[in-house]
C-alpha cells in the first residue's frame, strides 16, 4: 500500500490508505497515553529528524497548527511557524511565489489553511515539498475527517455498519464533507441535518442521507457530530439566528434523549456553548470532543511520516 506524497483530501484516498494511517495514529495515540503515565516507550523523534515542517495558516486556529506542530516536533522535525501578517504576503506577495520561496528555503512539508478551496492542490503543484490541506474553504478538512475517525474506531473497533448524524452548517462545512467521504469508505452510514439554507443541494451524491428535523438525525443513530454555526456569516438574512438554532437543532439535555442510550456525541471545535452544544453536553460522559484533540496529534504524526516516506517501526 503505498500512501500519497501530499495529503490533500479524503475523497481520493482509498480504504486501505485510511486504515494504514489510522492504524499508524492509533499506535502513536497509545504511544503518547503511555508516555503520559510515565512509562517507557519508543522514542520517534528519528523519525523525522533533520526535516523542516512549514505551517501556513491564512485563516485562524486553534487545534489544528498547534497539534501539527507538536506532532512534527514529537517526530524530530524542525517547525517553521509562517505567520501571514508578518510575511512578504502583507506587502502582495502571492500564495504561489511565496511557498516557491518557502521551497527553496528548505521546507520538506507545508502545512496549509486557506479560504479557498483548492489552494493546497495549486501549491501541490508548484514546489517539491509534500502539502498537507489543514482546511481548504468548504472544501475539505481531511486530517478533521481522520481524527474523528480515529477516536470512533477506538470506542467501537469498528465503523462497519454503524450510524453516524452530522448536524449543522453543512453547507459551509468542510470537516462535514471530509467526515462523509471517511466514515462512508470505512463502511459507515452518515446522516446529515440542519437548517434547509444550510443544506446544500445534491449534497446525497457524495453517499448520505438526510434527514429534515433533529429528530429524523438522531434517532437510532449511534453518535451525532455538531458542527459549529458560523457565526461570521450569522448577518446573512437566510441563515437562522443563534438563539433559533439553538432551539431547532442544538444538542441539550432534552434534545439528547432523541439519541439512544451510549451514543456518542462528537464536535470539531470551536463550539459556540449553547448553540450546537450545551455545556452539559459538551463537558459530559457521552462528549468525545477532548478525545477527538488528543487523536488529533497522533493523525498528524502519521500523516507527516507517512507523507514523508519516514521508516516507521511498529
Ligand atoms: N477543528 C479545527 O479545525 O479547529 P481549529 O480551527 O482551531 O484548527
Amino acid at each position: 500500500m503505498e500512501f500519497p506524497r501530499h495529503l490533500l483530501e479524503l475523497e481520493t484516498l482509498t480504504r486501505a490508505q485510511i486504515e494504514a494511517l489510522l492504524g499508524l495514529a492509533g499506535t502513536f495515540k497509545r504511544e503518547r497515553a503511555r508516555a503520559r503515565s510515565g512509562e517507557a516507550g519508543p522514542d520517534r523523534r528519528g523519525l523525522l529528524r533533520g526535516r523542516t515542517i512549514v505551517t501556513l495558516f491564512f485563516e485562524n486556529s486553534t487545534r489544528t497548527r498547534s497539534s501539527f506542530e507538536v506532532a512534527a516536533r514529537a517526530l524530530g522535525a524542525d517547525v517553521l511557524s509562517f505567520q501571514k501578517e508578518a510575511s512578504s504576503v502583507a506587502k502582495g506577495e502571492s500564495l504561489e511565489d511565496t511557498v516557491r520561496n518557502l521551497d527553496a528555503i528548505g521546507a520538506d512539508a507545508l502545512v496549509l489553511r486557506h479560504p479557498a478551496a483548492g489552494a493546497p492542490r495549486l501549491v501541490a503543484r508548484a514546489v517539491k515539498a509534500s502539502v498537507v490541506n489543514a482546511g481548504d474553504g468548504a472544501h475539505e478538512h481531511p486530517t478533521q475527517g481522520l481524527l474523528d475517525a480515529l477516536s470512533l474506531r477506538e470506542r467501537w473497533g469498528t465503523l462497519e455498519g454503524k450510524t453516524v448524524a452530522i448536524v449543522g452548517d453543512i453547507a459551509h462545512s468542510r470537516v462535514a464533507r471530509s467526515n462523509i467521504h471517511c466514515l462512508t469508505k470505512l463502511g459507515a452510514r452518515v446522516r446529515v441535518g440542519g437548517p434547509s439554507t444550510l443544506i446544500p443541494l445534491g449534497i446525497e451524491k457524495l453517499g448520505c442521507t438526510v434527514a429534515k428535523t433533529l429528530r429524523e438525525a438522531l434517532t437510532s443513530a449511534d453518535a451525532v457530530m455538531a458542527l459549529r454555526i458560523q457565526n461570521e456569516r450569522i448577518a446573512d438574512a437566510r441563515l437562522p439566528g443563534a438563539r433559533d438554532y439553538a432551539r431547532t437543532w442544538g444538542l441539550n439535555a432534552r434534545t439528547l434523549e432523541m439519541l439512544p442510550q451510549g451514543a456518542l456525541v462528537l464536535h470539531p471545535g470551536p463550539v459556540n456553548r449553547g448553540v450546537e452544544l450545551s455545556s452539559d453536553v459538551l463537558d459530559g460522559p457521552r462528549s468525545l470532543v477532548m478525545d477527538q484533540v488528543d487523536s488529533g496529534v497522533a493523525v498528524r504524526m502519521a500523516t507527516l511520516a507517512l507523507c514523508l516516506r519516514a521508516e516507521v517501526a511498529a
